[in-house]
């Protein structure tokens, strides 16, 4: 079984993958890692993102190495935001295609399935996908979210920041002409703006119990 689970940024779809995941035993993964990685890397090598022939030509050079994904900068802002600009050029999403497709439709054993959240993932990478969901909230929970997570994390930062932030990726993510954040026409949209994790996986879960009852 493979679910695709779709959303903006700060939507809660990375803890809700997680704690589904659990609950099913299934492998999963968390798509936005991979462009970040390759935007931290870009970063790294002086690159700007938004000079997209100079991002195309180091994808040559780039190899996706997994134990990277655990990179505790990936999950800074400025990477966040970096992603969200490197991911809009057509051969970066081209060279993680076939990777997140292979995920999706083999998971390590012993895991009976398959969970991927992006924000293309029921739209393009695997439109097959027998549960597909489309997690939103308001922008201002969003913000209110990613501010006390960062907070909690010791990260000072200003709630207007983080608010624009949030705004400026929304509009890039769902403008861009390569695979725009959007629910696939057949997903099943939760807004979780007063709802807790725990309502939202008991939700999904009734929908995965009406396919495997
Ligand atoms: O989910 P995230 O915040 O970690 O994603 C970071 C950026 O990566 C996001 O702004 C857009 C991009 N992304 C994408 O284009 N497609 C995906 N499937 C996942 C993330």
């Amino acid at each position: 079984m493979i679910i695709a689970i779709d959303g903006p940024s700060s939507s809660g779809k990375g803890t809700i993958s997680r704690l589904l995941g659990q609950k099913l035993g299934f492998s999963v993964l968390d798509t936005g890692l991979l462009y970040r990685l390759f935007a931290y890397r870009t970063l790294e090598q002086k690159i700007d993102p938004n000079n997209e022939p100079d991002v195309s030509s180091f994808l040559n050079d780039f190899q996706l190495n997994l134990s990277d994904l655990t990179i505790p900068a990936l999950k800074e802002n400025t990477i966040a935001q970096a992603a969200s600009i490197v991911s809009q050029y057509p051969d970066v999403r081209e060279k993680f295609l076939e990777f997140q497709r292979n995920f999706a439709k083999n998971p390590s054993f012993p895991h009976k399935g398959t969970i991927l959240d992006g924000r293309d993932i029921g739209t393009v990478i695997v439109p097959t996908a027998d549960l597909k969901i489309f997690i939103t909230a308001d922008v201002t929970v969003r913000a209110q979210r990613r501010w006390k997570e960062l907070q909690e994390r010791g990260i000072m930062c200003m709630f207007d920041d983080i608010l624009s932030d949030l705004k400026a990726r929304d509009e890039r993510d769902m403008q861009r002409s390569q695979a725009p954040l959007k629910a696939a026409p057949d997903a099943h949209i939760i807004d979780t703006s007063t709802l807790s994790p725990q309502d939202v996986v008991d939700k999904v879960m009734s929908f995965v119990k009406k396919i495997h009852p």
